[in-house]
């Protein structure tokens, strides 16, 4: 029955004929296959009436999901992604309901639903107000899962896959610069930067030599020190900018450390991309309204010893959290 799903998804997207890009991505989100994406969601023991998708791209998780719930809403920003899970329900499972819609502002009502699933999404959007709108939604005792990006992931976005998919190291690079953002905003300023920096005569002096031009990340990485762990991994993140970042990314990570460097408040860059560590998940669940929170790498909740590894490893971080509506 899985196989059947699969061809007839090809047929689908061979019918569809997209733009180069958005077919490569929706053959890529397809090829782990439905028997696949089938034991992922039953590993989670959840099912019931009605689910929400939440930023359902392709819909290769909607198609799923189908088979636990008796309706699943599967929504999306991207209109172009949706006609293919409307054509997904069209031909293939009628219980799926496309809606252009977006994560941080829900247009449901409250208690609409079971479950809810947000599937490599939320660390791209306002991640408390998509959290509410998720509790807003749920019926009490509904479930909740995520799945985000954790500390290691835009190095594996910029080093590893960045080398075939160059929109990766965009991703990985905003995703840096935002952690490297939120790890200086607590950090302790003599604990990272060298020596000149902390000085006030230093610091007029190179105040003067960066007032009339854009600051150099080659310079702002001079001023870390590398005998902490923190030091040591901005120093080598600053480094994989430097080869792989756009200008615009080593402007806004310049200016960070420019700004730490100084004393002053740090101005979150525009990057919008955030990893979010399993604990800070959990917290932002516990302030919510979520509990009975469990989290652990994608792929591994309710995992049996014949089922397949993670696909990545814990360095890549990327988490999955569980979570009950209070
Ligand atoms: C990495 S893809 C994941 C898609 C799918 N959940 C999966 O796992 O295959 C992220 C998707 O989130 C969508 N998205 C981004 N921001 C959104 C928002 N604010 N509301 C709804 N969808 C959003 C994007 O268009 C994109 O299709």
């Amino acid at each position: 029955m899985v196989d059947a799903v699969d061809s007839k998804i090809l047929k689908l997207l061979d019918a569809l004929s997209l733009s180069g890009y958005e077919d490569g991505y929706a053959r890529t989100e397809f090829s782990r296959g439905a028997a696949y994406h089938h034991r992922r969601i039953e590993m989670l023991g959840v099912s019931g009436a009605r689910a929400l998708d939440a930023g359902c791209g392709v819909g290769n998780w909607s198609l799923a999901l189908s088979q636990f719930f008796d309706e699943v809403h599967a929504l999306e920003l991207s209109e172009t992604r949706l006609s293919i899970v409307s054509e997904i329900s069209k031909q293939i499972v009628p219980n799926i309901k496309p809606v252009v819609g977006n994560v941080e502002k829900l247009d449901f009502p409250d208690g609409h639903f079971d479950a809810v699933f947000c599937i490599g999404v939320i660390f791209l959007v306002n991640v408390e107000q998509a959290l509410a709108e998720f509790r807003r939604v749920l019926k009490p005792n509904g479930k909740l899962y995520v799945t985000y990006n954790a500390a290691g992931w835009w190095r594996y976005l910029m080093e590893v896959r960045g080398k075939a998919e160059p929109n990766c190291v965009t991703f990985g690079g905003d995703a840096f610069i935002d952690r490297a953002y939120r790890l200086l905003q607590s950090a302790d300023r003599d604990a990272i930067l060298a020596a000149p920096n902390r000085k006030k005569s230093w610091r007029a002096m190179l105040e003067g030599l960066f007032a009339s031009r854009p600051v150099d990340l080659d310079q702002a990485r001079l001023w870390l020190r590398d005998d902490t762990a923190l030091g040591k991994e901005l120093i080598r993140s600053v480094d994989v900018v430097l080869a792989a970042g756009n200008v615009k990314q080593k402007q806004e990570l310049a200016v960070v450390l420019r700004d730490f460097r100084d004393g002053k408040a740090l101005q979150r860059p525009s990057g919008r991309a955030r990893l979010i560590d399993p604990s800070d998940m959990q917290m932002l669940m516990e302030q919510a309204g979520f509990s009975d929170i469990r989290t652990d790498l994608e792929g591994t909740l309710g995992r049996g010893s014949q089922d397949p590894e993670p696909i990545y490893t814990a360095a890549q971080g990327v988490c999955e959290t569980l979570a009950r509506r209070i």
